[in-house]
């Protein structure tokens, strides 16, 4: 059965509404339950595809897993397979994250290759070189990665990509390596700054997290905690954008301004009224907003995650723009898609040039991938007139309630089941 939204666009959003805890940094959290003998809770945690996904790759490594109100119970205890294989991880790439810590618990790991996926390539290579320098061998056969190991020994990391999941699979492998491990050119995602956390709770010794130096002292041992997952960024981003775009007033509680920092920047640039507290933040774009070039980069740069939602507001919005995805040059599934709503868009490479209209025009569309659809969401609810939003259960992946949380501001969004 395939659900799509029915959408009546034009209707400024407007109101309050409630982020969830991250997907981003639960999928790693779940997969760091491992290293510790015991029940691990993590609370906060959405109710989303993804997070069944990753449940479904801990119990066939043999653990226990409860999730029931946001509170994710993991019992780890009889975790004692390593292998994860191709029909659960295809279905999400973050299921590579219990590489590290199987080879951190178990000394060995089978994991398939997770593969392409609508992005374009994404690689593993980073995971697989860091592995190897914390003394793991390394082969590839027959679509998986077979890790092994006696001892892991510390050592010095230096990616040449900023990489969120091969910093974040590291982190996992070196609290059991032995003497000091430094990453450099880490991942500085506040995800990671989490897993970190999480770690140092567990017992871990890990300092500069959240700067492009990472430095684990091992091993240590770890002890199973209660943890509560930082508030998803993407999500709250996904929501004020789509306030701007419908010229409306959104609040978002449970977020993290400093974590949306360049995020809020544009939006204020672009001509909307920001305000922030601790815990939350606001959009207010009661005229139309003026067009602002965004390139994505890694944090504290402009998210790729929301990449196809700026691009859609930068289709209402007041003259030209440009777009450019540097992590994933080929990720515009919802160029055209957008421009069946009567987007004026352009490809040039890895930038998309973009020609506001006054308005867009409900039509039929789909999504493509998570974050496509997002911006596909917000476009079809920015959009006059009736829209059919197909293939949303790519949207069920990372956003949980989706349409019942627009709705709550007001947009005219039902979920319909053939
Ligand atoms: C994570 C996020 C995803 C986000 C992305 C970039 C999760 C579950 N997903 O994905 O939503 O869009 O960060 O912020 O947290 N690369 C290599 N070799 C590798 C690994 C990565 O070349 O071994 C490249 C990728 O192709 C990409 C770039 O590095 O161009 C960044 O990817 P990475 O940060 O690893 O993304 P993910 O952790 O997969």
């Amino acid at each position: 059965m395939m659900d799509r939204f029915v959408v009546e666009g034009g209707i400024p959003l407007t109101g309050r509404v409630t982020a969830n805890g991250s997907k981003n940094a639960t999928l790693p959290l779940m997969a760091a339950a491992l290293l510790a003998e015991g029940t691990t809770i993590i609370e906060g945690v959405p109710d989303l595809q993804d997070v069944r996904t990753m449940a479904m790759v801990l119990r066939m490594l043999g653990a226990d897993i409860k999730l029931a109100d946001g509170v994710l119970t993991i019992d780890s205890t009889q975790a004692k397979s390593w292998e994860a294989p191709y029909e659960l991880v295809r279905k999400m790439r973050a299921s590579i994250y219990v590489l590290g810590p199987l080879v951190a618990r178990r000394g060995r790991a089978k994991v398939s290759l997770p593969g392409g996926c609508a992005l374009g390539p994404r690689p593993i290579d980073l995971h697989i070189k860091a592995l190897e320098k914390l003394g793991c061998r390394i082969t590839l056969d027959a679509g998986y990665v077979i890790a092994e190991c006696e001892r892991l020994k510390g050592a010095r990391i230096a990616f040449d990509v900023g990489s969120v999941g091969a910093t974040g699979n590291t982190l996992m492998a070196a609290v059991a390596a032995h003497g000091k491990t430094v990453i450099e050119n880490a991942a500085c995602e506040p995800e990671i700054v989490d897993l970190a956390d999480m770690l140092n709770a567990m017992g871990a010794k890990i300092s500069g997290q959240g700067t492009p130096v990472i430095e684990i002292e091992g091993p240590t041992e770890l002890s199973p905690v209660r943890y509560r997952v930082i508030p998803d960024r993407v999500e709250a981003g996904t929501f004020l954008i789509g306030g701007a775009a419908t010229n409306g007033d959104v609040t978002v509680d449970n977020c993290r301004p400093d974590h949306l920092a360049i995020v809020l920047d544009k939006l204020h640039d672009a001509g909307a009224t920001i305000e922030t507290g601790k815990n939350w933040a606001r959009v207010a774009a009661p005229k139309r907003l003026k067009a602002v070039d965004v390139k994505t980069a890694v944090y504290p740069g402009f998210p790729t995650d929301l990449q196809a939602p700026w691009t859609t507001l930068m289709a209402v919005a007041d003259g030209s723009s440009s777009i450019t995805e540097t992590i994933y040059p080929e990720r515009f599934n919802h160029v055209p898609e957008l421009a069946r709503l009567g987007a004026d868009l352009k490809m040039d490479l890895n930038t998309v040039r973009v020609k506001g209209v006054e308005r867009l025009k409900g039509a039929a569309v789909m999504c493509s991938d998570i974050r496509a659809g997002a911006g596909m969401v917000i476009g079809t609810l920015t959009a006059q007139g009736r829209s059919d939003l197909l293939r949303i259960y790519h949207l069920d992946r990372g956003y949980e309630k989706l349409e019942q949380k627009m709705a709550g501001l007001g947009g005219r969004i039902e979920r319909v089941s053939e």
